[in-house]
Order: C-alpha cells, then sequence, then structure tokens
C-alpha cells in the first residue's frame, strides 16, 4: 500500500525538519526534491549544461554536502524555471511517492504537480523575515559568513523566482493545510503536521 505526504513551501519555513520527523513518526520513507535541483544546480555551476545534468542525475549525486550552499541553492532556483528540467526529474518523484510504505515528499510543486492525488498535502510557511532568520542561524552554525540582511535578500529573491515562474510555481494546493510557523515552536509545528496527516488517514 503505498501513502504519498505532500510537504511543499518556501525556503526555511521548516519544511525538511518537519517532512523528517513525520516521515520518522509514520515510518515512512523521505525524499527532499529540493537536493534534485540543487545537485542540477551545483552541476551548472561546474559548466554542465542544465537539461544534460538533469536527464543523468544519480542517487549518489544527491549526497554531497556542498548542496548546502547559499550559491547552490540560487543555481538550483535558477534551473528550476526550466520546462525540461523539471519534466527530467518528474518519473524518479513519482515513482518515489507510489513506493509500497509511504512517502513523504517536500518541495515546492509536489501537492500541485508531481503527487496532485497525495492522500495528506501540507504547505508550511512562514514570514521572509522570520526565515531568513533562522537560515542566517545555520549559516553560521555552519560556518559560513553572510549577513542577516544578505540572506534576507537572497530569501525574497528565491521566493519570487519560485512563485513567480510560468512552470510548476510554488503555490499551495487548494486542498493543502496550511502550517504558518512564524511564531510556533519546531515541536509545535511537527505535532500540527503529524495532526493534519492523521486527519487524512
Ligand atoms: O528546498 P530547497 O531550498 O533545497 O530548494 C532549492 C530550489 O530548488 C528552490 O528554490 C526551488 O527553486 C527548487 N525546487 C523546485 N521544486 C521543488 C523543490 C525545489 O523548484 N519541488
Amino acid at each position: 500500500m503505498s501513502f504519498a505526504i505532500a510537504i511543499d513551501g518556501p525556503a526555511a519555513a521548516g519544511k525538511g525538519t518537519i517532512s523528517k520527523a513525520v516521515a520518522a513518526h509514520f515510518g515512512f520513507a523521505h525524499l527532499d526534491t529540493g537536493l534534485l535541483y540543487r545537485a542540477v544546480g551545483a552541476k551548472v555551476l561546474d559548466g554542465v549544461d542544465p537539461i544534460e545534468a538533469a536527464r543523468s542525475l544519480v542517487a549518489e549525486d544527491l549526497e554531497n554536502d556542498a548542496l548546502r550552499t547559499a550559491d547552490v541553492a540560487q543555481a538550483a532556483s535558477r534551473i528550476a524555471v526550466i520546462g525540461e528540467v523539471r519534466a527530467a526529474l518528474v518519473d524518479f518523484q513519482r515513482a518515489f511517492a507510489r513506493r509500497a510504505g509511504g512517502a513523504v515528499l517536500d518541495g515546492r510543486d509536489i501537492g500541485t504537480v508531481i503527487c496532485p492525488d497525495a492522500e495528506a498535502k501540507l504547505f508550511v510557511t512562514a514570514s521572509a523575515e522570520v526565515r531568513a532568520a533562522r537560515r542566517h542561524a545555520e549559516l553560521l552554525g555552519r560556518g559560513a559568513e553572510a549577513t542577516l540582511q544578505e540572506v534576507l535578500a537572497d530569501v525574497k529573491e528565491r521566493d519570487a523566482r519560485d512563485a513567480g515562474r510560468a512552470e510548476a510555481p510554488m503555490v499551495a494546493a487548494v486542498d493543502a493545510v496550511l502550517i504558518d510557523t512564524s511564531s510556533m515552536s519546531i515541536e509545535a509545528a511537527v505535532t500540527a503536521a503529524i495532526a493534519a496527516v492523521e486527519a487524512a488517514r
């Protein structure tokens, strides 16, 4: 039996943490689909053609710590507007969503394009300021150098590109449960997410 949970939303809203916790709670597999776009973005920064990079992606490409940098995130969001890049990544994501035993996929278009028939859909968001502050703390924790202003500008630029693109824009599915984590602890957000999935079971 398959059971797909789609978790979409902007950068640093808490999607990743919530997705991992929800997957662990239900014993489901988890796919961070942002890693697919980041892996393509990283290859493009190395001079590879984006469509070629998307078509030749392999699982090992996703296990790279260098995918977590701000430069790769921006490169990911630039190649994510290309229809052929997105198309090359669809089958892998849909197969993952329908694997036996259940799956959690997090991204921008999971509930709308990749898995519109997902059994549970969440849209996790937070204000740009709160998200930038979280991302800033995370970057400093990893020893990266950036000011809060730079991170906020980065977050806003990526939001605008992801929400404004023609192909699979970031938008809440009409049937998604909205979770605004701006003034929530991570524990409260995880509890709300699990409750929303339970309600759909
Ligand atoms: O989630 P993450 O910040 O790692 O995603 C990096 C970029 O990949 C996003 O800014 C977005 O442009 C793109 N992306 C996407 N569709 C997804 C997941 C990520 O377009 N399902």
